[in-house]
């Protein structure tokens, strides 16, 4: 069984390296919303999930479901441009699939970004967040089943999952950018694809979460397995349930989105450079 995981990352590998001869050292999963990153990647070559083996395909609007290998601010990226949620039925396994074959390409940095909900009332919708680490409320785990030694540890350390040294590299550039001094917080990590109730919400600030979103932690599980060294950054598209009056409407979040896209955009620009030591 952990065998079928090697060769069916390996199909995938083989399949993207035969379409391009670069070699990301960085990747970069764009969230909901945030798929304009995606415009500035020169050379780049445009893999749809579908014709990926095994790749899983993603079903959700604002999610183009494109893999782009090219060069961001000179550097050689892999930019998964939407990215799918257990929501859509894919168990956690399959929905990291795509983290196992980047890991697999090589690539040992990961951007992992995402739309949230802000718990934390000091943070304001439309701004970036940097995320210092996380709680799985999804009651499930990718590494679920036998482990493959060749990918990773069985049992292994998650104390710096969310890498200290990038989140300084990001705060150091985000301060001389429109950006600013950017928050941290802790993700919160729910299935959805309901949003919270408010007694939720107040539950889950209680418990010491900042955002609220549907994504991320089970990639980053994945990416920790296989030593990748993580920058998360959530997008607050919306003051999470019961903290504003207003309801949460899906395409609010996508919209709010849209307009921080040119902020990540410069974020990720001004660190990209640093960020392969
Ligand atoms: N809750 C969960 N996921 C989300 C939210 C939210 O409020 N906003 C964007 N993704």
């Amino acid at each position: 069984m952990p065998d079928d995981l090697f060769i069916r990352t390996n199909a995938a590998v083989d399949f993207i390296r035969a379409k391009t001869s670069l070699a990301p050292k960085v990747a970069i999963v764009l969230g909901s919303g945030l798929g304009e990153v995606a415009a500035h990647i020169t050379e780049a070559t445009a893999i749809p999930y579908a014709e990926i083996p095994n790749f899983p395909r993603s079903t959700v609007e604002g999610h183009s479901g494109k893999l782009l290998i090219g060069k961001f601010a000179a550097t050689p990226v892999a930019v998964m441009q939407g990215r799918v949620h257990g929501y859509e039925g894919y168990s956690p396994a399959e929905a990291t699939f795509p983290m196992r074959v980047l890991g697999r390409m090589g690539i040992h940095r990961i951007i992992i970004t995402n739309a949230a909900g802000g718990i934390n009332t000091s943070f304001t919708q439309g701004s970036l967040v940097l995320i210092r680490d996380h709680i799985n409320l999804t009651g499930l785990n990718p590494l679920t089943g036998p482990n493959d030694d060749r990918l990773g540890q069985r049992f292994f350390d998650m104390s710096d999952a969310y890498s200290s040294r990038l989140r300084a590299l990001a705060q150091q550039h985000s301060e001389k950018l429109e950006t600013g001094k950017l928050n941290e917080g802790v993700y919160i990590a729910v299935p959805g694809p309901s949003y919270e109730t408010p007694a939720e919400i107040r539950a889950f600030r209680t418990l010491g979460a900042d955002l609220v979103g549907m994504s991320t932690v089970h990639e980053v599980i994945v990416a920790r397995h296989m030593q990748m060294e993580v920058l998360g950054i959530s997008c607050v598209t919306n003051m999470a349930a019961g903290v504003l009056p207003e309801k949460i409407n899906h395409l609010e979040v996508m919209e709010i989105g849209k307009r921080v896209e040119h902020q990540l955009t410069a974020l990720l620009n001004a660190i990209m450079p640093e960020i392969v030591r």
